[in-house]
């Protein structure tokens, strides 16, 4: 089997190389042009036989074409580009839309312009398209599922809802086998380091670094910064965020990339919620994640930035993937306390 993964230098495109090279796959990374290296997260499978890179971009459709005409007996294509920050879709709208939105609709086209309607393909919707929708189940909790309506809020969501759509359309006019995996925050140890599970993790490593190695004594505080009472002119910056009232859905971008292989296997091609069901705000990653490190108290180190905050916030994400579960077999093996382990202890 021959797999294109667009997205491959991301936290998913990784973890699905990894996963695809196991069951013995040759894997095509589709990366695009950058002034600095970007493979730190597929360094381990730059000599591997069956794993290539070309160099490509989704938002310039000769490119596109090219990726397929050179491949033209892959089996599955995988579309995880996007430019995937939430926040910085509202200061690069178009950029977002290009990459996010209209690269999806790039490929179908592609596929169905070189009639390579053998392939299957794969793209990565979001829980973000929903914005402030949700269902209420039997004991009063609300959630989203397959049957939710969207209420995109975002522009990373408008450019996913389209994407999203364009699928299914291909999927009807052009009998393409192409799946949306409808996926909630996933994270893990290859998570970008400007998403706040990620962020918070961090800035624990880089505290801890700083009291056992710098400031041997006891600590005191004002609104901004730890010192040392040791050496006063030693200061460590708070960790500063926004929202911290959000609920996320969060699980792990390992157990992630198996559902999305699971439905490019199934006789038919369909959208599937893939999530954990349970939901925590920020406030409750803090309080596991700086418990777990011994910290202390996660209130005395983080300062609430309004520079975090977002023009428009998704307020509740909760997941339910009984579809997932029953058709694809799949679940999760994750909950959170066991992801925020998973991350600092690959951290620390
Ligand atoms: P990520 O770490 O931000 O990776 C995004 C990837 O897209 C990177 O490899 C990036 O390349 C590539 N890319 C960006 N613009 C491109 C372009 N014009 N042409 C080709 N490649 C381009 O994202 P992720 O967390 O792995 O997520 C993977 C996909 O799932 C994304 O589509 C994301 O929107 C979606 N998703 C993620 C989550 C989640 O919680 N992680 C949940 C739902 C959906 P560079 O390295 O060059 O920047
Ligand atoms: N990034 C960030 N940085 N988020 C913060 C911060 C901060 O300093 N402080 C609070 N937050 C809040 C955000 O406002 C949001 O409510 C929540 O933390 C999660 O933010 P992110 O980790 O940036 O993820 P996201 O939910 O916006 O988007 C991720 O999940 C989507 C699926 O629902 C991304 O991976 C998207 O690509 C993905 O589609």
């Amino acid at each position: 089997m021959k797999a294109i993964i667009t997205g491959i230098t991301g936290q998913d495109g990784s973890h699905l190389a990894d996963l695809l090279l196991e069951k013995n796959y040759e894997v095509i990374g589709v990366t695009r042009r950058c002034s600095v290296d970007t493979t730190e997260r597929i360094k381990h499978l730059l000599d591997f036989d069956r794993f290539k890179l070309i160099e490509g971009d989704i938002t310039d459709v000769s490119s596109v074409i090219n990726i397929f005409k050179n491949n033209e007996n892959v089996d599955e294509v995988y579309n995880l580009a996007a430019q995937s920050h939430v926040a910085s879709s509202f200061n690069q709208p178009s950029l977002t839309w290009d990459i996010t939105g209209k690269g999806c609709i790039n490929l179908l086209q592609s596929l169905v312009d070189l009639a390579m309607f053998r392939v299957k393909f794969y793209q990565a919707s979001s829980s973000e398209m929903f914005g402030s929708s949700y269902d209420i189940d039997e004991q009063g909790r609300k959630y989203q599922n397959e049957q939710t309506k969207f209420m995109p809020n975002s522009p990373y969501a408008i450019s996913k809802c389209a994407a999203h759509y364009s699928v299914r359309l291909f999927r009807d006019a052009y009998d393409l086998h192409a799946s949306s995996g409808i996926l909630f925050n996933h994270e893990g140890p290859r998570r970008g380091e400007n998403f706040v599970t990620q962020k918070i993790v961090s800035w624990i490593k880089n505290y801890k670094t700083w009291k056992d190695k710098v400031c041997v004594g006891s600590t005191s505080y004002n609104d901004d910064y730890i010192y040392c009472d040791r050496d006063t002119g030693n200061r460590f910056p708070k960790l500063r965020l926004g929202n911290l009232n959000a609920y996320r859905d969060w699980g792990y971008a390992g157990d992630y990339v198996e559902a999305m292989w699971l439905m490019l296997q199934q006789d038919y091609a369909d959208d599937y919620v893939v999530c954990t069901g349970e939901t925590h705000t920020i406030e409750e990653f803090l309080e596991i994640a700086f418990n777990y490190s011994g910290i202390g108290d996660w209130k005395n180190y983080v300062v609430v930035d309004p520079k975090f905050y977002r023009p428009s916030e998704v307020d509740y994400l909760r997941g339910d993937c009984s579809k997932a579960r029953e058709e694809l077999g799949w679940k999760p093996k994750y909950d959170l306390e066991g992801l925020i382990k998973l991350m600092l202890d690959a951290k620390l």
